[in-house]
């Protein structure tokens, strides 16, 4: 990635993450829950890649938009994303024990808590919407519906159900995996794009040319995600490796085998890359396209 691209990353999300702890901190009202909030906080500033809230903010401001309306949804959407990983380490689901470089929430705060957590943050993405104090409502309500849809049994939450419903199959597809890949990761990725177009008050073509772009991003992310499960290490990725295989699942690499599977993900970045083409200064979403393709975390 060039270097002021590179510069540029590291800004936004820094931006984000510093509004991120804003949002959630130990107030009068939750003294008594201090524990969940420190939960909530462990796992958010644990320092993921941001990719979300940066694809917010990004496309906010290819729309004409200012960081300010788009911060909100930024950090919404990271808080979701945030959640679901919470979630997805639990002994029910992926039963991973390191997130993000340190113990995952269940290990440093036990199960209940830890749950409790990702529900806390499911919740507080809504509320920093709705108590947003630049949004115009009716953009509001157009951005907390873009939420409520992405996050739930119709978006991330069903492509988890899918996902795990995939473990007890030796006969998945890989439309089927694509579909489930589509929802569990693709959705918060389009949705990204989609929030980032609709807090700038974009043109539906706009936010329709953002939405397949996010798409294909969202695919290619998940397939370098299978990919890195198996080629990286947790030193490197700051999560398990191998968890894939140890929890039986179907993934592009058990469905394509690498080399395939890499020629997909690259083949789906090309076209990615393509639908920024009718957005004007895209060259850091481009690069940043690139980048995701190339990363080792
Ligand atoms: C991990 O997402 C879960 C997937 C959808 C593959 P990220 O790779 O974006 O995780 P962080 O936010 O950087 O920790
Ligand atoms: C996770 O997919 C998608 C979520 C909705 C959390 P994975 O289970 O592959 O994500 P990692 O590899 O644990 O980050
Ligand atoms: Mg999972
Ligand atoms: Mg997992
Ligand atoms: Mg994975």
């Amino acid at each position: 990635m060039e270097a002021k691209h590179k510069q540029r990353l590291e800004e936004l999300a820094a931006a984000v993450e510093q509004q991120l702890l804003t949002y959630v901190q130990v107030t009068p009202e939750t003294q008594r829950q201090a524990k969940v909030v420190e939960a909530m906080r462990y796992s958010l500033e644990a320092g993921g890649k941001r990719i979300r809230p940066v694809l917010v903010l990004e496309f906010c401001r290819l729309c004409g938009g200012t960081q300010e309306q788009a911060m909100a949804a930024a950090c919404a959407i990271e808080m979701i994303h945030t959640f679901s990983l919470i979630h997805d380490d639990l002994p029910e689901m992926d039963n991973d024990d390191y997130r993000r470089g340190r113990p995952s929430c269940h290990k440093a705060f036990g199960h209940a808590v830890a749950l409790q957590a990702g529900d806390a943050l499911s919740t507080a993405a809504f509320g920093v919407l709705i108590d947003d104090p630049v949004l115009e409502p009716s953009v509001k309500i157009q951005l907390l519906h873009i939420l409520v849809e992405i996050t739930g049994a119709a978006g991330m939450i069903g492509g988890q159900i899918m996902d795990m419903a995939f473990e007890t199959r030796s006969d998945v597809t890989l439309e089927e995996q694509e579909a489930m890949c589509a929802a569990k990761t693709g959705a918060l990725i389009r949705g990204a794009c989609r929030l980032g177009c609709t807090a700038a008050g974009a043109s539906a073509e706009q936010i329709t040319l953002a939405d397949q772009y996010g798409a294909k991003l969202g695919l290619a992310f998940q397939i370098v995600d299978d990919i890195l499960d198996v080629t990286s290490t947790s030193e490197v990725l700051g999560k398990p490796v191998g968890s894939d295989a140890q929890e039986g699942k179907v993934t592009f690499v058990t469905l394509l085998g690498l080399e395939q599977a890499r020629q997909k993900a690259a083949a789906l970045t090309e076209e990615a890359k393509g639908l920024l083409a009718q957005f004007p200064d895209h060259e850091f979403l481009l690069d940043l396209t690139e980048e995701l393709l190339m990363r080792e975390k």
